[in-house]
């Protein structure tokens, strides 16, 4: 190895998006002569990809940061930058708060984010949480023409209009932009040629992706046609821009794979009109029942939000009440945290306690809906793209259409592949299989 290869080391916090975003920082930095390593002790660069969606996520940058002061004490040409949605909540605040911070860029500017670095350190801090003009994805380099794990994240839209009353997004985000079509069908044929087999479009709001005539649905249907791109999926979306034509491509596409995250947050029409989600609970479970149609097997995953400000026992009933009618085959769920700058952050908020308990009702349902779900499974021949090899030898480990990870015996060779194995067991996350 070169002796001047400077060494980078990124910790990705929060959703795809970020996971998407880290990756294309990886290869700006690449063309400045860094490459990646897997220790924050073998660093020259440390840099923290943050999400700021719930309190928790925010505090945990704080201590992680606090852990990296020896490293910094015993080489003080180490540069610390913090990317991603703390940066660009906090900004300047994360340089007062550990004044051993070189760099805070937020997510629209990491195509600058090689010069900020040359320029921080050595006592200069160097900020930009700006939203440019121009857009960032057109400027961050492509990566090398190095083969890609057999699944992909593709961000195709980024930001927030929908100002939900507990959501940062749109602050940290900023306003929903959508990238050119053209482009992206370029970036997704660049990842198969390079032993991709699944790509994963990501938007905060992906389903509202809308760039000239291009909607997600046409996206999709172009995108079908590459040949060697046997997996499509798409996260995270919004009830209210599901619409028909989207609808439609769950029973065309063959490539689009049976799985929709849908969040809700409540099952209460009052606690839905407070957040500003601009749906009630019936017309959420409309879209699902006409997905379902549509494409019956498909498996649906929400997002659920317990203690928001005004919650009462009812409304929480409400919510456990939809649970039970969508049956959930993967869930995730919160206590309510608020968050500064938001519209629900200066409400009478629900009692701690409360909020624990109804969290600890609802995820026992959840869970129990995941479990009936994934024990369906038991039986039944599933095709799986292998992704890699496991722990045990002999064992590699892929998705199923239901992104439920499994494993099964089989060989190196299997990876990239779509195999056919039959699901023999289930454990807490993941299946057990036989090739068939
Ligand atoms: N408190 C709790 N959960 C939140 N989410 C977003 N903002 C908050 C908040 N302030 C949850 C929502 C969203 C998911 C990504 O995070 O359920 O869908
Ligand atoms: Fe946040 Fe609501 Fe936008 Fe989702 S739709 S990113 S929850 S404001």
């Amino acid at each position: 190895m070169m002796s001047n290869t400077k060494k980078l080391y990124i910790k990705t916090y929060g959703c795809q998006m970020n996971v998407y975003d880290s990756e294309r920082m990886v290869d700006a930095m690449g063309a400045d002569g860094y490459t990646t390593v897997d220790s924050p002790e073998q660093a020259d660069m440390i840099l923290l990809n943050t999400c700021h969606i719930r309190e928790k996520a925010a505090e945990k940058i704080y201590s992680e940061l606090g852990r990296y002061r020896p490293l910094k004490d015993a080489n003080p040409d180490l540069k610390i930058g913090v990317a991603g949605c703390v940066a660009q909540a906090e900004g300047e605040e994360i340089m007062i708060r550990q004044p051993m911070v070189d760099l805070v860029v937020g997510p629209q500017a990491y195509h600058r984010l090689p010069a900020m670095a040359a320029k921080a350190g050595g006592g200069v801090q160097v900020l930009d949480t700006e939203f440019p003009e121009e857009d960032k994805f057109e400027f961050l380099p492509r990566g090398t023409k190095a083969k890609r794990a057999p699944a992909a994240f593709l961000t195709v839209q980024e930001g927030c209009d929908k100002f939900c009353a507990f959501c940062v997004v749109p602050y940290t985000r900023g306003a929903e932009v959508s990238r050119p079509a053209e482009r992206l069908l370029d970036e997704a044929r660049d990842l198969v040629e390079r032993g991709v087999v699944e790509i994963s479009l990501l938007g905060q709001n992906v389903n509202a992706y809308l760039a000239n005539d291009w909607s997600l649905a046409r996206l999709i249907r172009e995108l079908a046609k590459i040949d060697g791109l046997e997996r499509i999926r798409y996260m995270t979306s919004h009830p209210n821009d599901m619409g028909d034509d989207l609808i439609a491509v769950h029973g065309e596409v063959e490539k689009l794979m049976p799985y929709l995250h849908l969040p809700v947050q409540s099952g209460s029409d009052k606690v839905l009109k407070a957040m500003n989600r601009k749906h009630t609970a019936a017309e959420y479970l409309k879209v699902l029942e006409r997905m379902r149609e549509v494409r019956p097997d498909i498996m649906l995953s929400g997002d659920f939000i317990v203690g928001f400000p005004g919650e009462d026992e009812d409304d929480f009933q409400a919510t456990m009440e939809l649970c039970e009618k969508v049956r959930y085959g993967q869930a995730y769920s919160f206590k309510y945290s608020p968050r500064p700058g938001t519209p629900a952050a200066d409400r009478a908020h629900v009692d701690e306690s409360v909020k624990t308990e109804r969290l600890h009702r609802l995820q026992a349902l959840l869970t129990s809906h995941q479990v009936e779900f994934q024990d369906s499974m038991i039986g039944r021949t599933l095709p799986v793209l292998v992704e890699k090899l496991g722990r045990e030898t002999g064992q590699v480990i892929g998705k199923s259409p239901y992104l439920h990870a499994t494993h099964f015996l089989g060989e190196a060779s299997d990876i990239g592949k779509i195999v056919n194995v039959k699901v023999v067991a289930t454990e807490r996350n993941s299946l057990s299989a036989e090739k068939v």
